[in-house]
């Protein structure tokens, strides 16, 4: 966020847990006012209000399900109504059906858009409306989905690989306005939705599997996300714009032959005799 002395104001879509939540807290300990957006679960997102206050900042608690544009423009209005104005938009909230493409009917593709693209963008035309002349921050929470295909991942993933391809073009646009736009891309992130992926998609990978492909070995947490979106929206951050930056332990960069399935001295190379 631009730096100034004036109070400045962030909204996190599905900050009520998990990675938004997180973020909510660290924006809190700076001073940020905070839009704390859910769907469902109205005891958590206050929870994290009260959380928010008792780090030294404000907000409100907002219930708007971003796959209905009347929610979405509801909530803008609020934030009007309370702020007069929005400093940072970060669109974390996500969800989607996990299946193979040759399953995915008609409205697994369009809750999937409403849900995961055209939210972004809604989201995205209303708070640089609502962004003050000094600038402002935009940050869309993607994954490596959008980078790698892995099973049942294609609608969420296709959607992520839209929102990277919106970042570019919005930097542009909103660029002559000050206004940044970044996408920050998830590998495995130790949350509610990475435990539903791996313990309730029928016939999905053990997990650890893929753990011990990433190279820092291990799976990443909501704070290492959230410190990635911190720095964007800092203004430490305010020449960069139009970026996917990758927050993955390194799991986009291995490929087959992977140093997990090495065996004998090569193996005792890297990882020890007793790895
Ligand atoms: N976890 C991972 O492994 C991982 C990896 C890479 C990227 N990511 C990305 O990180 C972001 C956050 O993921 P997370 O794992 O922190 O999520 P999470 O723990 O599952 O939390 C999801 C949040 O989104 C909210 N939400 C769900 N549907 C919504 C809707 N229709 N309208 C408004 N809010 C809605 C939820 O609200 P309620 O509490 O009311 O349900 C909750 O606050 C997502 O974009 C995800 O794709 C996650």
């Amino acid at each position: 966020m631009a730096s100034t002395t004036e109070k400045q104001v962030a909204l996190i879509t599905g900050s009520s847990r998990g990675i938004g939540r997180v973020l909510a807290l660290k924006l809190a300990a700076k001073g940020t006012d905070l839009v704390i957006n859910y769907k469902s679960n109205r005891e958590l997102a206050e929870q994290t209000l009260e959380d928010v206050r008792a780090a030294g900042a404000d907000g409100i608690v907002v219930q708007a399900d971003i796959e209905e544009p009347d929610d979405i423009e509801a909530m803008f209005q609020t934030i009007k109504e309370r702020f007069g104005k929005l400093d940072a938009f970060v669109a974390n909230a996500a969800a989607s059906a996990f299946k193979p493409v040759s399953q995915l009917k008609l409205h697994h593709l369009d809750r999937n858009w409403a849900m995961n693209v055209r939210s972004f963008v809604l989201g995205a035309q209303r708070a640089v409306e609502l962004m003050p002349e000094a600038g402002g921050r935009i940050v869309v929470v993607t994954s490596y989905g959008s980078l790698r295909a892995f099973p049942t991942y294609a609608s969420l993933g296709a959607a992520k690989a839209a929102n990277e391809a919106y970042v570019k073009f919005m930097a542009t646009e909103f660029g002559p306005r000050n206004i940044t736009v970044n996408a920050v891309n998830g590998g495995l992130i130790d949350t509610d939705s990475l435990e539903f992926f791996y313990s309730r998609v029928p016939g999905m990978a053990p997990m650890q599997s893929v753990i011990e492909k990433v190279p820092l070995g291990r799976p990443g947490t909501a704070d290492d996300m959230a410190s990635a979106i911190e720095f964007l929206l800092s203004p430490s951050a305010g020449y960069i714009t139009g970026q996917t930056l990758s927050v993955d332990g390194g799991l986009t960069v291995v490929a087959p032959p992977f140093w997990a399935d090495t065996t004998g001295d090569l193996r005792a190379s890297v990882f020890g005799s007793e790895g």
